[in-house]
């Protein structure tokens, strides 16, 4: 497996495959070419035979100097728990370190009880919500009506 950073030319196969890797969710809106033009320094994907396996789209905050935030993770169902979501965050976490980026954070939908599992395992915390669902700590109408989300936070020092 090799893991490089994003270019334009990834958007196609990913928009191709995203939904299917969410299990049917309609994610592909969610990844407009923006992400792979503009934020290649910082966004990944994993290769096996030139086949694409997963991909990392995180950013650089604007607004906070010391916080980067990603924004999607995926990895093909066929690839899954054998290092390659925490791989592609590695590479995420290592050039958020390099330019002095000390927190990291993401979001993920209540409903997904596999990502929050993932998360909570590369060590990050959940930022408590005013509400629970199953046990975890959510933060109402955090992305709009009904658009419930869990925050977390890692710190990203050695
Ligand atoms: C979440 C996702 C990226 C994880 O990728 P992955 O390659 O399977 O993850 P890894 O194999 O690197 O797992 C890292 C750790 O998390 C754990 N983990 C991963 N998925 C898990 C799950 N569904 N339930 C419980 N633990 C899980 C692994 O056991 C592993 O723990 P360990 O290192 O202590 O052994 C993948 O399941 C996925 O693409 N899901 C659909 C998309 C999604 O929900 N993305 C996140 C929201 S943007």
């Amino acid at each position: 497996m090799v893991i490089r950073n994003i270019q334009p030319a990834d958007h196609a196969p990913i928009i191709a495959s995203v939904d299917a890797w969410w299990g049917g969710r309609p994610m592909a809106g969610m990844l407009p070419q923006l992400f792979f033009a503009h934020f290649c320094d910082t966004s990944f994907v994993a290769q096996e035979d030139e086949k694409l396996i997963g991909f990392l789209i995180g950013f650089l905050s604007q607004s906070q100097p010391d916080e980067a935030y990603c924004h999607f993770i995926g990895a093909d169902p066929a690839h899954r728990r054998s290092g390659l979501g925490r791989s592609l965050y590695e590479s995420f976490f290592r050039v958020a370190a390099k330019h002095q980026r000390y927190v990291v954070h993401a979001v993920t939908s209540p409903l997904n009880r596999g990502s929050i599992a993932f998360h909570q395992r590369l060590g990050f915390t959940v930022v408590p919500g005013t509400a629970e669902h199953e046990g975890t700590s959510v933060h109402p109408g955090y992305d709009g009506p009904g658009q419930d989300r869990v925050l977390f936070s890692r710190t990203n020092r050695k």
